[in-house]
């Protein structure tokens, strides 16, 4: 039988009954980093994905980067994220947990006025998201010995404080402008260290750490064909790096693609991980299907499409049209344009058919 968007899919220990993965979405909504009932909502209205990815969440305070965003490392968080899990596992669904941290690409003021620290002392020169707006990075601190083993430390307690919120597992933010894709790119990595002169050292060290309170790994998430700026890449770069991970406990690759249509993109990636594989970026119920049957890929991650359908499996399994969501309210805080996207029943009218 032909494998589509509804059929089921075994990963790890979870059973997922559609393979439409709700794909990381930072919606800038916690208070003082603790998820709310807001959270609890939001993902419970999206609970019929095959599986939940979080929103990006801080591994420690040192890994902040952005106004809004929930961490996994205060008993306060874990308590937020265990009534989020419980709500969303009542509702029949699935959540894993985004581990993300900043490096260099934060601002003193989210740091409580110190500097943030990278693999170099060079501004990568992104625009970041502070409390009084955006503001351009600054000059970075080098990391330290030290620095790094904190890091790699904060993933492992995070990790394991995923576990206690009550999540079937995490997947670690490497790709954009992040920690991990700092060290990996050669513009902002001067080290001489190991982490210098083998770049993708952390990220191993990083999923050693966080695959430590599971039996099935991690997830590690990548932008091969990311073309911003200082980190803009080539997907052949990642192909060692793909080659590498397979022999890791990576529990499945998650790749955010160039945003064509043509799911031969993934082929190279494909080739070279033999676990589970998520693709990503502007994918429709057709060329998903597409990329599915084809066995490109093992799941389709959606990213813009869930904000404003929470409905999205039902949507694309009776091709519903899909609503488009207002990008002024992506990250402005409050209810609007969080919760109050309607079903496609909710616009019908029934008295019709
Ligand atoms: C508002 C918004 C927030 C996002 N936040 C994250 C995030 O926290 N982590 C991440 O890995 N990707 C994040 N992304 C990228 C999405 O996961 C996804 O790759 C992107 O939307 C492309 O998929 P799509 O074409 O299905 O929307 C974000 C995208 C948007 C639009």
């Amino acid at each position: 039988m032909t494998t589509t968007l509804l059929s089921p899919l075994t990963l790890g220990d979870l059973t997922l009954p559609n393979r439409i993965v709700m794909a990381p979405l930072t919606r800038a909504r916690a208070t003082d980093g603790v998820p709310t009932e807001r959270h609890a909502t939001y993902y419970a209205q999206r609970a019929t994905a095959g599986l939940i990815i979080t929103e990006g969440t801080w591994v420690s305070e040192r890994a902040i980067g952005f106004v809004g965003v929930p961490g996994l490392y205060s008993e306060a968080q874990v308590t937020g994220w265990r009534r989020v899990t419980d709500v969303v596992r009542a509702h029949g669904g699935r959540m894993i947990a985004q581990l993300w941290h900043s490096g260099a690409v934060s601002h003193p003021d989210l740091l409580g006025g110190t500097r943030p620290a990278g693999p170099s002392a060079i501004d990568p020169q992104e625009i970041c998201h502070t409390p009084s707006g955006p503001r351009p990075t600054v000059t970075p601190r080098e990391m330290t010995a030290d620095d790094i083993r904190t890091a790699i430390d904060d993933y492992r307690t995070a990790s394991a404080n995923a576990r206690r919120a009550g999540f079937a597992g995490v997947e670690i933010h490497a790709l954009g402008t992040s920690l991990v894709p700092q060290f990996l790119n050669p513009r902002l990595n001067r080290r001489t260290d190991t982490y210098g002169t083998d770049r993708a050292t952390l990220l191993l060290e990083i999923i050693a750490a966080a695959a430590d309170p599971w039996d099935h790994g991690v997830g590690v998430r990548l932008a091969p064909w990311w073309s911003d700026g200082r980190f803009a890449t080539d997907p052949a770069h990642h192909d060692d790096l793909v080659t590498e991970l397979d022999r890791h406990p990576v529990a499945h690759l998650h790749l955010r693609g160039p945003g064509t249509p043509d799911p031969d993109v993934f082929t190279r990636h494909r080739r070279r991980f033999t676990g589970p594989l998520i693709v990503n970026h502007g994918f429709t119920r057709a060329t998903a299907d597409a990329a599915l049957a084809a066995g490109t890929a093992d799941a389709v991650s959606f990213g813009t499409p869930f904000i404003a359908n929470p409905d999205l499996v039902s949507r694309l399994a009776l091709d519903l049209p899909l609503a488009q969501g207002d990008p002024a309210t992506y990250y402005t805080g409050g209810a609007a344009g969080y919760l109050d996207y309607p079903t496609a029943a909710a616009g019908i009218d029934w008295t019709s058919s």
